[in-house]
């Protein structure tokens, strides 16, 4: 069974984010979206919250498990016997950190591969930091 992880803040989930997932469960039997606990961002949304979100927002997505990480996502993802890490990318600023964040995972763990899907063009301008700033001002999302 072909594993992979799907890792972020999701502070919050996205429909950018779901429809990386959808992608990334369409490609692999299991993914294992992996919430980070402590990003250094601060996160707005606690990891319960952000997990609940999670598992609202794809609920109608089978074959995923949604879980909190802590630490290097490369030994998350060898604990998990996972080979294959799922990221979106929007944009060329997403495209440099996360060549940056696999050229790091590759370094503590060469087997593990990164593989980037391009955001569709209906999801480039979601941002969980343009949600946080909608849900601050009262702004219907
Ligand atoms: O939502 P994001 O900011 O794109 O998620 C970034 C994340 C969680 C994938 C990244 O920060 C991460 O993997 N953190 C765990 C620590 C780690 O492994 N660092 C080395 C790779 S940058």
């Amino acid at each position: 069974m072909a594993t992979a992880v799907c890792p972020g803040s999701f502070d919050p989930v996205t429909v950018g984010h779901v429809d990386i997932i959808r992608r990334a469960r369409k490609m692999f039997d299991h993914v294992i979206v992996a919430v980070l606990v402590n990003p250094t961002k601060n996160p707005s949304f606690s990891l319960e919250e952000r997990i609940g979100l999670l598992k609202r927002a794809t609920k109608e997505i089978d074959g995923l498990e949604i879980v909190g990480f802590d630490g290097l996502l490369a030994d998350y993802a060898r604990q998990k016997n996972a080979h294959i890490i799922v990221k979106g990318v929007r944009n060329i600023t997403d495209f440099d950190s996360e060549m940056q964040m696999a050229r790091i995972n590759q370094g503590i763990e060469p087997e593990l591969e990164t593989l980037l899907l391009p955001a569709r063009a209906e999801f480039e301008h979601f941002s969980s930091t343009m949600a946080r700033e909608m849900i601050r001002y009262g702004q219907p999302l």
